[in-house]
């Protein structure tokens, strides 16, 4: 069996594999393949740095709540939210080529309040926007840079708008959700993008 040798790269990546010839390949892309299409504070992040996250926002930068208060009634200053995304664009047109990223995560505003409020200046708001044709461009972007039978996980919270009437946006078909939250508000969808190939289906699967 051909054995596979460890070198670095010019570029200092590691490289498992060298050519016929023996000399270094290139390591992988290090590109990630994980978008984050509207990262805000990276709140559901477990690791708000990870490298193998893309993040994109239509804004940078870092609010600090002064509403914040302790339960003795101090004020709780320092309690910032930091919207640092790598890259400052718009979710409904996205600047990354079509089939791109292997994961994409859409997390769009879900709510209507007014620009001065701490929940808009943390999550968006929906308010003065044309939504429904923001939400439709947005998916239809998400779904352009996913890579065939690549997954697009999207969040909503249905505190003003029904589920229903957001995925009735997009054409394409979600495969499961899960729902979260006090009041089991929030809802998790999973949908893949279409592969290149026709499916048959599990009725072409022969069990012997
Ligand atoms: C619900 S928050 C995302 C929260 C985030 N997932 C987290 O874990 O903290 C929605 C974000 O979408 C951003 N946003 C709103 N419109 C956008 C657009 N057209 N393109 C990109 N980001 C947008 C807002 O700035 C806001 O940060």
């Amino acid at each position: 069996m051909e054995q596979q040798q460890e070198v670095v790269s010019a570029a200092g990546g590691q490289s498992r594999s060298t050519d016929v010839l023996g000399a270094a390949v290139s390591p992988a892309p290090t590109f990630p393949a994980v978008l984050d299409a509207c990262c805000g504070g990276r709140a559901m992040w477990f690791d708000k740095r990870d490298k193998r996250g893309m993040f994109v926002d239509v804004r940078n930068e870092t609010i600090v709540r002064e509403d914040m208060v302790r339960k003795d009634g101090t004020p709780w200053r320092g309690w910032t939210i930091d919207v640092t995304p790598d890259k400052v664009a718009d979710f409904t047109k996205l600047p990354f080529h079509d089939n791109t990223f292997a994961l994409v995560v859409f997390d769009p505003p879900h709510l209507s309040f007014g620009e001065k409020s701490y929940m808009t200046k943390q999550y968006g708001t929906l308010r003065g926007k044309d939504w429904r044709a923001m939400l439709r461009d947005g998916f239809a972007e998400c779904f352009r840079v996913l890579r065939p039978e690549g997954v697009l996980i999207f969040k909503w919270c249905e505190v003003e708008i029904l589920l229903s009437e957001i995925l009735a946006l997009t054409p394409e078909r979600p495969l499961f959700g899960h729902k979260s939250g006090k009041q089991q508000k929030t809802h998790w969808v999973t949908f893949m993008k279409a592969p290149n190939v026709e499916l048959t289906g599990a009725e072409g699967v022969r069990v012997e």
